[in-house]
Parts: C-alpha cells; sequence; structure tokens
C-alpha cells in the first residue's frame, strides 16, 4: 500500500511517526507523495488541547469525502486514540482502524486485519514492552537531530493534563539499549540526538538521568545531547551538575513550571511551591552566560485570580526565562480539572495570555541580543538555502539561526559551522560564517 502518515503533538509524537513509518516499510509498503495518491492515511494524534483535537476531526472530515470517491483506509493513533478508543468510530464512522499509543508495534497485524475486510478494528491495550523496539526500526526523518525515546509515560498525576491517560504508567528503557540507539544514529550520520519522555528525568533503566547522559556522552563522534522534558520534582543537583559540566550536554533546560501562584500550583497538583521549583533552578548555581532556560505556562486555570496571575508575572520577572510557551487552560475530558469550578471568561484568559506572551517576547530579545558579537558554532539544519537565501542553524543553546551565506555556498547538513551572530531579533539570530 501507499501509505501518508500525518502527525501532532509533541516530539514523542513524532518519533512514534517515525517508528510506525520503519514499520510500514519493513512490511512492504511505500510512502506517498500526497494524500491523493495514498492508499493508507495514519493520523498520529494529540489531545493535549481542545485545539489540537479540532484539527484532528477536521482532517477526518476531508478523509470521510475521499473516502466517497475511492478505496482509502483510514487509521487513528497516537493520544486522541488512546482516550477515545471505541467512541471513536461512533464520532468518525469513516476510521477503520484505532491504534493505542502504548500498541504501536501492532500495527501491521492490525493493518492486514483491517485490509481483510474486518470493520472497527481495534487495539489500545497496554503492551508493557513496546518501547522495546527492535534496533533501527525507526525510519529517522531527515532532521538535525535524532529522536531517542528513554521513558514513556507519566507517574504525575497534573489535574489539567491527559498524558497519564494517553501515555499510560511510566514505562523506562534500559540503559545500553539507549545507548545502543544512540551509537547506531551517530552510526547513520547524525551528530546530535534528543532523548525524550514526558519525565525523563525520572529515568530509572539501570542508572539514574544524570548517569545516563554521562553514559551516552561516551559515544564516540556524537557532539550534543538534549533531553525534554524534565518534572522540577524530579530535577537533581547531580543532572543540574551535568548539565554544567559535560560538555556535550547541551546548555538548554526546558522546565516547566506552569504558574507562579501556590494556590493555582495546588490545584494543579504541581507537587512543588514557587518557592521550591526556584529551589531547583538554585542547583544550577550562578546561571552560566549559555545556559537558555525555558518553561511553560498555563494562563486562565479555574479560579486563577488576578492576583494569582499577578504572581506568573513576577515569577517570569524573577527568573527571566530566556523562552517559554504559554497556553490558555483547556478543560480535557476525563481530567480531576473538569471537577473545579471554571468561571474565567474567555477574553480575560486571553488578554492574560497577551499580557505574558508580550513581557516574554521582551525577554527573549533580550536574551537574543547577548548573543550578539559572538562567534560560536551553529550546526546547519537545512540541506539548502530557504527563500529568503539563508540557512537554518542551531546554537547549542538552541537558539535559532538564519545564516546569510553568498550565493551558491554548500554548508554541511548535520554539522556545525562557526558562525558570529550579527543581529538578534525575539524569534532567530542572524550570522555570518566566520
Ligand atoms: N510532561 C511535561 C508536559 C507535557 S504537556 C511537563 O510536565 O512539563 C506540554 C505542556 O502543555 C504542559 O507543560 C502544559 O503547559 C500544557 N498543557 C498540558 N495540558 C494542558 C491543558 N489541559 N490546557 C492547556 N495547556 C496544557
Ligand atoms: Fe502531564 Fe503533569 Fe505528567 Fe507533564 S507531569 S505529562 S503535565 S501529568
Ligand atoms: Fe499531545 Fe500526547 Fe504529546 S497529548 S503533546 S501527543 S504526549
Amino acid at each position: 500500500m501507499k501509505y501518508l502518515i500525518e502527525t501532532w503533538g509533541c516530539q514523542m509524537n513524532s518519533h512514534d511517526s517515525e517508528k510506525l513509518e520503519g514499520l510500514l516499510l519493513a512490511a512492504g509498503h511505500v510512502a506517498a507523495t500526497g494524500v491523493e495518491e495514498a492508499d493508507l492515511v495514519l493520523l498520529n494524534t494529540c489531545s493535549i488541547r481542545e485545539k489540537a483535537v479540532h484539527k484532528v476531526f477536521s482532517e477526518l472530515g476531508y478523509l470521510a469525502e475521499e473516502k466517497k470517491r475511492r478505496p482509502l483506509l483510514v487509521g487513528v493513533t497516537g493520544c486522541l486514540a488512546q482516550q477515545d478508543q471505541a467512541e471513536l468510530f461512533k464520532r468518525a464512522p469513516q476510521v477503520d482502524f484505532v491504534l493505542g499509543t502504548m500498541a504501536i508495534q501492532q500495527l501491521p497485524a492490525l493493518l492486514e486485519r483491517a485490509r481483510a475486510g474486518q470493520k472497527r478494528v481495534m487495539d489500545t491495550a497496554l503492551y508493557p514492552d513496546d518501547h522495546l523496539f527492535p534496533a533501527d526500526t525507526a525510519r529517522r526523518a531527515s532532521t538535525a537531530k535524532a529522536l531517542v525515546s528513554i521513558i514513556e509515560g507519566c507517574n504525575h498525576a497534573c489535574t489539567y493534563c491527559v498524558v497519564p491517560t494517553t501515555r499510560g504508567p511510566e514505562r523506562h528503557r534500559p540503559w545500553p539499549d539507549v545507548v545502543a540507539e544512540v551509537r547506531g544514529a551517530v552510526a547513520a550520520g547524525f551528530r546530535e540526538v534528543e532523548l525524550l519522555g514526558q519525565n525523563v528525568n525520572s529515568f530509572q533503566g539501570g542508572c539514574s538521568f544524570a548517569e545516563l547522559l554521562d553514559r551516552v556522552a561516551e559515544v564516540d563522534g556524537l557532539e550534543w545531547i538534549r533531553f525534554t522534558t524534565s518534572h522540577p520534582m524530579n530535577f537533581t543537583p547531580a543532572l543540574a551538575r551535568t548539565l554544567a559540566s559535560n560538555p556535550k550536554v547541551a546548555p538548554f533546560l526546558h522546565l516547566p513550571v506552569q504558574s507562579g501562584s501556590d494556590t493555582v500550583l495546588r490545584r494543579m497538583h504541581r507537587e512543588y511551591t514557587v518557592e521550591q521549583y526556584l529551589e531547583r533552578l538554585g542547583y544550577l548555581g550562578e546561571r552560566s552566560e549559555d545556559l537558555c532556560l525555558s518553561t511553560d505556562f498555563i494562563v486562565g486555570f479555574p479560579g486563577e485570580t488576578d492576583a494569582d496571575f499577578q504572581a506568573t508575572l513576577d515569577l517570569l520577572e524573577r527568573v527571566r526565562f530566556d523562552m517559554s510557551f504559554s497556553f490558555i487552560y483547556s478543560p480535557r475530558p476525563g481530567t480531576p480539572a473538569l471537577r473545579l469550578q471554571n468561571d474565567l471568561p474567555y477574553p480575560v484568559q486571553q488578554e492574560r495570555l497577551a499580557r505574558l506572551q508580550a513581557r516574554q517576547t521582551e525577554l527573549t530579545l533580550a536574551s537574543n541580543r547577548r548573543m550578539v558579537g559572538r562567534t560560536l558554532p551553529a550546526r546547519i539544519e537545512t540541506e539548502g538555502p530557504l527563500d529568503g537565501g539563508h540557512w537554518l542553524a542551531r546554537t547549542a543553546n538552541w537558539k535559532n539561526v538564519h545564516l546569510q551565506v553568498p550565493a551558491g555556498s554548500q554548508l554541511p547538513f548535520r554539522e556545525l559551522v562557526p558562525v558570529r551572530i550579527t543581529d538578534a531579533g525575539p524569534h532567530f539570530l542572524r550570522a555570518e560564517l566566520a
């Protein structure tokens, strides 16, 4: 069959799509160039916020029309599939099969059943070892860094979040498997890996997460290691030391705080107070000029008062995050936060989000401006120049670089080149070859 995989959501989902693609290729299927050409469309979905789910249903609407015209199999996987399970067949009768997030190795089997004409084929069981993928199954995308999952699932219980349901309990990969996969990625030409998990720093695959970073760093030819996401309660002094001292661990930390108000944090069940969060940041010591610190915020959580929101702005001012991702609270099915009284008008939520983002833009700009004039290595992330004539590159601390080079220049994809930062905006740095 000719397949097309469409992916929404986080890095973990992108990586799952790489695994799904590997399974399809191994079963003899081939990639389609677009929906028109595909006999099989697989939607790898996200349900973190309502908007993400809307996008999936709008695509399903389009596929229903396609199906009226010609034979086409439609499969749904990812977090929406795990959450809705058989409900999906009712909400979207055009769906032929549903594959849960903890069962993706069952794709070939499921597909055969659907091709044989079985209706409403589904597997959403928890295969505890589903993360133990045979080496080299994933068909890695042509990106600059290789995604490697180290832990799947989440044992925290934030009251707003679907992930503990959609991804199940934590499953840890044995550390030698992780190192072997990284070695394979380096052999395939990658110089950078990103270790993935809903909570990477609760890793217990035979060593601590800090130790895992050191072991992965020993892989010859590997230059930078990134990781996402970390939970503040699992952030240890040992991890902070590794981040500061291991030259292969890229100086970038994404540590979601969600809110600057203790009352809201308690209602979110984040398991820490603002003071405790700051204490953890304190493990980093004097923040080095290079370390880029990033976070997530949810605004307009049920019951968030003006004072609560002001506390979030105060925290932003105090920490001066280099970047942050912020979202309006989205009520999610099956989550405990649904029971909280949610009477904040949407315009108030929007206004708070806009204020937070406006201030963050200024802080990010200031953070980017501090890089101007420096000469440092950046990794080439595109295989050619973009429309503006520039190439995309990334610094170790994850800043976007628009690299201006003379027309006709050839730069080495995935490799480091020395660049001099000449200018900075809120979204990217401008640079030239040094
Ligand atoms: N495991 C990670 C986050 C995974 S989800 C962590 O704990 O930090 C990524 C981000 O989406 C979260 O940090 C949160 O800011 C946001 N998010 C999750 N559920 C949400 C919801 N119901 N409404 C709005 N934002 C949400
Ligand atoms: Fe969701 Fe909280 Fe788990 Fe992150 S730690 S995935 S926000 S439940
Ligand atoms: Fe979305 Fe699932 Fe990732 S809900 S953010 S795809 S873990």
